[in-house]
């Protein structure tokens, strides 16, 4: 009951610190124009009066809010400090103006100026508490970039399937709920949680998980306990785990909390992947590029290059070679200028042989690249290892050499390698690494394989 009302007051606080503020601003207007006003000393006098009572009210009511609402002491300690400051000098200013011996050599204008900085810090670094350190300076931020497309931090299952859970969503889920009163600075029940060794050493009564009776570890019990308890984590009044942050909690406790077991390991629900992940994945890389040079383009289109843009507005285009069979390695350079714009790029049928690959690893925002009818052999393709957005490659009937597959693998993100050839049958020559099976496409294997079978 009392915990309840002590909260609820707390939770005034945001609303209590606005009559000490509106107090000293009218003070500080009044004593400003006291030449203007001839009851100004009164009116003053009861208005610093008044000022200290609610400053005072002002700092139980933060003290009340920063031991429930799960605040940090490093974070709001200035703010507190700031926030007494501001009530002592409103009471020596009010004890001034009762004539007090104490004040009189202070001149008035200490009182005045000193509490219209200080309301200030205090007020500021409060903002800060409440909407985070950046919230002045993020509008002013967001003007400056305006123009500049921002790229969300969504986090695609497809990069995060291969990681430990423990890191891609355990630990993020506690740093948002639980880290802020389990850290070195403030570790309620002597418990930290900010990162796995902590996490293991557990608190007061020792270890929190337990490896053996899963259910039985104390942070599983602790989040499941119903709200009202007091021992319910995150304590009441603090924000809460949401349903699927327990789910997924729950499932990493009583699987064995492992810190390395994959998030596919955990075979977890459709429901709950996509709850902490985005499933799709943009084709085409998210960033931005600048407007490539009209110049250039009309350049290689003189060639018979075909160059276009991969949609109506934007600045990623494709490239094809195909209406110009004598493209050779060396003609890849009229397109150095716009190379970052190129996300599909077409040399089938064309001249260009294994060099080539020195030269596309600068095609930063390549994804699809064909090949097809070439003689490409793939000596140098690990160049491409570097490039980032790199899904498909297409080397249908070239001259591939199964050898190089080896520095296919090196090339991280692809999606799908074409490798099909008419004339000849590939096989990888060894062992493939986890899903290479599927991203290497040799054609239909099992055709080939019982042609084969016939003919011998
Ligand atoms: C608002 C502050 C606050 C937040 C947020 C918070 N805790 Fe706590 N936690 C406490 C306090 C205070 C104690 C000590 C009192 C107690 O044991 O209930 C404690 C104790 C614990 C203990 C017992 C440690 C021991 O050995 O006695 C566990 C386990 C725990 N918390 C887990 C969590 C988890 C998990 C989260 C996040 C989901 C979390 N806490 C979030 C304040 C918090």
């Amino acid at each position: 009951m009392l915990d309840d009302f002590l909260i609820l007051i707390g939770r005034f606080h945001p609303l209590i610190i606005h009559l000490p503020i509106g107090f000293i601003v009218l003070g500080i207007l009044i004593e400003f124009n006291s030449k203007k006003f001839k009851w100004s000393n009164d009116a003053l006098k009861f208005i610093f009066f008044w000022a200290t009572i609610t400053g005072i009210l002002s700092i139980i009511s933060g003290f009340l809010q920063y031991q429930n609402g799960g605040y940090i002491w490093e974070t709001v300690q200035n703010h507190f400090l700031a926030g007494i400051l501001t009530v002592v000098l409103s009471f020596s200013f009010y004890l001034k103006l009762i004539e007090n011996s104490l004040f009189k050599p202070v001149p008035r204008n200490f009182f005045t100026i000193g509490n219209s900085v200080i309301l200030l810090i205090a007020g500021h670094l409060g903002g800060n508490i409440t909407h985070g350190e950046e919230h002045l300076i993020e509008p002013l931020k967001n003007l400056a970039s305006f123009n500049k497309v921002q790229s969300k931090s969504v986090k695609y299952y497809s990069d995060f399937k291969e990681k430990p859970l423990f890191s891609s969503v355990i630990q993020p889920i506690l740093d948002e709920k639980c880290v802020k009163c389990h850290n070195s600075k403030k570790s309620n029940g002597k418990l930290k949680m900010h990162n796995s060794n902590e996490l293991i050493k557990g608190g007061r009564n020792g270890s929190i998980i337990n490896f053996e009776f899963p259910e039985m570890s104390e942070m599983y019990i602790r989040i499941h306990l119903p709200k009202e308890e007091k021992k319910h984590m995150p304590p009441k009044g603090g924000k809460q785990l949401t349903r699927e942050e327990i789910n997924v909690v729950s499932n990493w406790i009583k699987n064995g909390s492992s810190f390395e077991k994959s998030v596919n390991e955990f075979k977890l629900d459709e429901s709950i992947i996509s709850y902490f992940f985005s499933i799709e994945k943009p084709f085409y890389p998210i960033e931005n590029v600048s407007t490539p040079d009209i110049e250039t383009i009309k350049k290689i289109r003189e060639k018979n290059i075909l160059v276009n843009p991969i949609s109506k507005s934007s600045n990623f285009f494709s490239v094809s070679s195909l209406n110009y069979s004598k493209f050779s390695d060396i003609d890849l350079s009229i397109m150095s200028s716009i190379r970052e714009n190129i996300v599909n790029l077409d040399l089938s049928e064309s001249k260009v042989t294994d060099s080539v690959f020195f030269n596309l690893k600068y095609f930063s925002n390549l994804t699809v690249l064909k090949l097809n009818n070439t003689n490409i052999l793939g000596q140098n393709i690990d160049e491409l290892s570097q490039l980032k957005n790199l899904k498909r490659i297409y080397l249908v009937n070239t001259r591939f050499d199964v050898q190089n597959i080896e520095k296919i693998i090196q090339i991280k993100g692809l999606e799908k390698v074409y490798l099909f050839q008419e004339d000849r049958i590939l096989k990888a020559p060894l062992k493939l690494p986890n899903n290479y099976e599927e991203i290497l496409e040799f054609g239909n294997y099992s055709l080939n394989n019982s042609m084969q079978n016939k003919k011998s």
